[in-house]
């Protein structure tokens, strides 16, 4: 952790929470759903498509899973009634994973089978290890019923190259992402250029094999890398779609947009917004940095 990192990190209960709120506004849409409709409605126009994330994580009661649950339902309606060109991504701990595998896997089921009535899609988000091979589990389950359905995979897990043999050979729809928790380094790659590299080799070996893709970074590197792919396979656009988090490197996002790709924008928005920054920023404190600099304008511009 960088002096500044920790800086930022140790410092932040003592920073105002209408002062977070102010920093968390470049990344999180608003507390309500018309917050969200309105940063969406405003993407779609500028050519981006979007994904809708209800903020919250951990539901330790089955009550609260059940209401998050129920909100992605009207998420879905929304969507459908404002014509908005999004879908949804959702955490399975918010939807109950913590409390029971069958009782989550029936709530996703529920807004799966919604999304599918709406001609919709659901990207179920991977979050930390002890919940990597459920998640896995209940995407398969559900991509059994249903083909609206696709999963997160993480390249700085060491386990992902083997998971991809059964994702590849069912044809998943799948977003690829480095990985944003602190995982031990048994499991994970700790170094920056391995976890590059890996994002590298199975975003080439997904591609080559046909799965639907989403390739989740801000990392130019990647993002120079994925197109020389697209190029050399010679991708057809409706095979792939590039997706980054709001408020991120917006000059890159235009890059990507005139090179004439799709291009999803990852959406956060609820009243759980200041829980959720900070604990973000303690469990990641690179995180910290990337916010601080943004803040006093010093990143890429
Ligand atoms: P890297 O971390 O090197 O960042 C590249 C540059 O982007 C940085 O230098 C910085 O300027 C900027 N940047 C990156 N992240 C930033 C941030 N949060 N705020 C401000 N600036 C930032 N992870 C996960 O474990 N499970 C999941 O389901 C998802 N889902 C997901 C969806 C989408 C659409 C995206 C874009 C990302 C995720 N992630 C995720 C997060 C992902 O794993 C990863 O932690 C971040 O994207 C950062 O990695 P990069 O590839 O962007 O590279």
């Amino acid at each position: 952790m960088s002096v500044l990192d920790k800086l930022v990190v140790f410092g932040l209960p003592l920073v105002p929470k209408p002062i977070v709120g102010l920093f968390s506004r470049r990344y999180i849409a608003g507390e309500r759903l018309e917050d969200a409709v309105r940063v969406i409605r405003d993407l779609n126009s500028r050519g981006m498509c979007a994904t809708f994330d209800l903020l919250g994580e951990h539901s330790n009661m089955k009550q609260k899973a059940i209401d998050a649950t129920d909100t992605y339902i009207q998420i879905l309606d929304t969507i459908d009634r404002e014509s908005l060109d999004s879908n949804v991504s959702l955490k399975p701990t918010q939807l109950g994973l913590g409390i029971d595998q069958d009782f989550c896997l029936d709530n996703i089921r529920r807004i799966v089978e919604r999304a599918k009535e709406l001609n919709n899609f659901v990207r179920i988000d991977m979050e930390d290890h002890p919940y990597t091979t459920a998640t896995l589990e209940m995407h398969k389950r559900l991509g059994e019923e249903f083909n609206n359905v696709g999963v997160v995979i993480q390249a700085y897990l060491r386990r992902t190259a083997d998971d991809l043999v059964d994702l590849m050979e069912t044809g998943a729809n799948l977003r690829l992402c480095k990985g944003i928790y602190v995982e031990p380094r048994a499991i994970s790659f700790r170094d920056f250029d391995i976890v590059r590299r890996n994002f590298v080799t199975l975003m080439e070996r997904l591609l080559k094999n046909g799965n639907y893709l989403g390739i989740a970074t801000h990392d130019e590197y990647l993002v120079y890398e994925a197109t020389r792919i697209i190029q050399d396979l010679n991708l057809p656009k409706d095979r792939y779609e590039f997706q980054m988090l709001l408020g991120v490197d917006e000059p890159l996002r235009g890059i990507i947009l005139s090179g004439g790709h799709k291009l999803r924008v990852y959406v956060t928005y609820g009243k759980d917004w200041y829980p959720y920054s900070t604990r973000r920023l303690k469990e990641n404190p690179k995180m910290a940095g990337y916010v601080f600099k943004s803040i006093f304008g010093l990143d890429k511009k």
